[in-house]
């Protein structure tokens, strides 16, 4: 059945971009922004309604929080900013604090428990598992973006520097989206050859350090992600709407892969109709096991923090 989205953040760089992938991709029934910048939201709705003779036979609306209790997918993208010699744990509490005000409009506007939550606001990780638990939602129905805009990146910039097809580059990032993330090289192919015959260590360095570099070299030159974090979260969308069941590196809540527990992370997860239908344990070396730990220390150490 089509499914019907609510991008709350609608009117940010992030919202909107996802807006406009989810009407290109024409697969989802309904698209309703929210925003505390309503008349912006109002804008942008206008703007997207405007092309739908074009894209694809969609509703596109304007709403407010409470408006939106029949929505499939709930996908937050709504955040702050730092300001100036802001740390990053304050940056943390202030979003934590906007993101909570979020979740208990939702509550309050009466959100189907069937719905799934879908969060983009920073930080990813730690915003994903406090959804589950201020909401005390089913973990399956909690996912957050994780590290999929990062493993988007990491292919396109492999595939860029070999002069290989992007899509036939498949390797993953996972962990933390943030600091501690891991690239995986051990699975990692083009066209079905290892990149290990491909790429010399030093080349897989180098392209994984412009990578984990690329969120804040975009943030440098244009303000902000937004065509390809877009993307990405048209292909976790995509993937619940058409159940799919594609392997994708959301962050969602862990018990037991690799050993790891409470924090939400990204690991190879099957995202369908119901949400998390499942994970994939994937062999991994030495190392990439030990980035996973190092993300698991870092998020509880994050999360212990919260105000
Ligand atoms: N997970 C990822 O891979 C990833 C990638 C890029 C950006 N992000 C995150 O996405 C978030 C948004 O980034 P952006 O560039 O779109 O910022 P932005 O400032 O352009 O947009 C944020 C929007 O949130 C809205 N907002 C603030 N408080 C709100 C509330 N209480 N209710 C509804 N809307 C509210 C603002 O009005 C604004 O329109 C940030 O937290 C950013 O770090 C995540």
């Amino acid at each position: 059945m089509p499914i019907k989205v609510a991008v709350v953040g609608g009117a940010g760089r992030v919202g909107s971009n996802a807006a406009f992938a989810l009407q290109c991709g024409g697969v989802v029934r309904e698209i309703a922004l929210v925003d505390v910048a309503h008349d912006v939201a109002q804008g942008e709705a206008l703007d997207l309604l405007h092309g739908s003779s074009i894209a694809a036979d969609q509703r596109i609306v304007a709403a407010e929080l409470g408006q939106v209790a029949d929505a499939d997918v709930v996908c937050i993208t709504a955040g702050s900013r730092r300001k100036p010699d802001e740390s990053r744990l304050d940056l943390i509490n202030r979003n934590v604090s906007i993101f909570k005000g979020i979740l208990d409009g939702l509550r309050d506007g009466g959100l189907s428990r069937d719905a799934i939550l879908f969060v983009v606001s920073n930080p990813v990780d730690v915003l994903t598992r406090l959804a589950l638990e201020h909401l005390d939602w089913n973990p399956q129905r909690v996912i957050g973006l994780g590290t999929v805009l990062d493993t988007a990146r990491f292919r396109s910039m492999i595939a860029d520097a070999k002069g290989l097809p992007p899509t036939q580059v498949k390797a993953l990032i996972l962990g933390e989206h943030g600091d501690t993330m891991s690239p995986i090289w051990s699975s990692a192919t083009a066209a079905g050859i290892s990149l290990n015959e491909l790429l010399t260590p030093t080349e897989q360095q180098a392209i994984f350090e412009r990578t984990k570099g690329s969120g804040a070299e975009v943030i440098r030159r244009k303000g902000g992600a937004g065509y390809a974090v877009g993307l990405s979260i048209l292909e976790v969308i995509h993937s619940i709407a058409l159940d799919r069941r594609q392997v994708l590196p959301v962050s969602t809540r862990m018990d037991g892969p690799y050993g790891l527990r409470q924090v939400c992370l990204s690991i190879p997860t099957v995202v369908g109709r119901a949400g998390v239908l499942g994970y994939h344990e994937v062999a991994l070396w030495p190392k990439e096991q030990a980035g996973l730990k190092r993300s698991e220390q870092a998020l509880e150490q994050t999360y212990a923090q919260l105000g």
